[in-house]
């Protein structure tokens, strides 16, 4: 048995009545609620970060260990360049504003995606976040920035094909466990449940692979609505599912 099947064995993984250990959730629908108030789209996003705000201290209260969120996919630098710097405006102050409630309330961040891509000024506000929460333990936060799963794998395949070419691996002896370890979420749990929020019934481009054996949760509530009792709610419904990792 390889270690991605012994990862996923139903007697060591979340669910059955129990809390989903990992939870990530696609942030969507900021548009629509700023749309359905006569609101430009900012104030949506600026809604958005509320509830980010919200979702993680419930994450916290409930018992997550690991919340993934969304916030910027690698297709979203398709948006207007407006958008996009609202968007970032807005990550810049999230990260200055709440990094000391964060590292008080002993979360952890992580960045998953090509982030260094960002403007240098956010690339060392996140490099630092980092560093000062890296020993706490209660929560680990792990925001999605210029992040896409198909461009992770991407990253993953070139560095095996470098390693090969320099005759440091042997391509026959990859298992799932080696790509796992080469994902950006090489040390995290596994994912347990995955939430879109607004209604759409797609993966977007995030954490396909991780997404495997995840329970998939699509809620109607448009992203700046979603609260604690909507993510207790989800995590109830977890709790209701049988999950059997291709067994019986
Ligand atoms: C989708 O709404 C949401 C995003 C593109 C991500 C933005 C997320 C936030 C502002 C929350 C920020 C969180 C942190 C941690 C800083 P949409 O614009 O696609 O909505 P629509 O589909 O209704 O147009």
């Amino acid at each position: 048995m390889n270690q991605a099947v012994a990862k996923a064995d139903p007697a060591s993984a979340a669910g059955k009545g129990g809390a989903p250990r990992h939870v990530a959730i696609i942030m969507d629908g900021n548009g629509r609620w700023a749309k359905k108030r006569l609101l430009p789209r900012v104030a949506g996003h600026k809604q958005g970060v509320e509830a980010a705000r919200r979702t993680v201290r419930a994450a916290g209260d409930l018992g997550i260990e690991v919340l993934t969120l969304y916030a910027f996919s690698s297709e979203n630098w398709r948006r207007p360049a407006s958008e996009i710097g609202d968007l970032m405006g807005l990550l810049r102050r999230f990260i200055i504003d709440d990094i000391d409630e964060l590292a008080e309330a002993g979360v952890r961040l992580r960045v998953i995606g090509d982030y260094r891509a960002l403007s240098p000024d956010i690339v060392s506000l996140i490099d630092s976040a980092i560093a000062r929460t890296a020993e706490n333990s209660r929560t680990t936060l792990v925001i999605a920035l210029n992040y896409g799963a198909q461009d992770e794998l991407v990253r993953a395949i070139r560095s095996f094909a470098a390693d090969a070419v320099a005759g440091r691996i042997d391509p026959q002896t990859i298992n799932d466990a080696d790509v796992e370890a080469r994902l950006d979420t090489s040390d995290l749990p596994p994912l347990d449940l995955l939430i879109r929020t607004s209604g759409e019934k797609r993966l977007s481009n995030f954490l396909l692979w991780q997404a495997a054996y995840a329970e998939l949760m699509f809620v109607d509530t448009l992203w700046p609505d979603f609260d604690r009792d909507a993510l207790a709610a989800a995590i109830g419904q977890f709790g209701q599912r049988e999950r059997r990792f291709g067994g019986l």
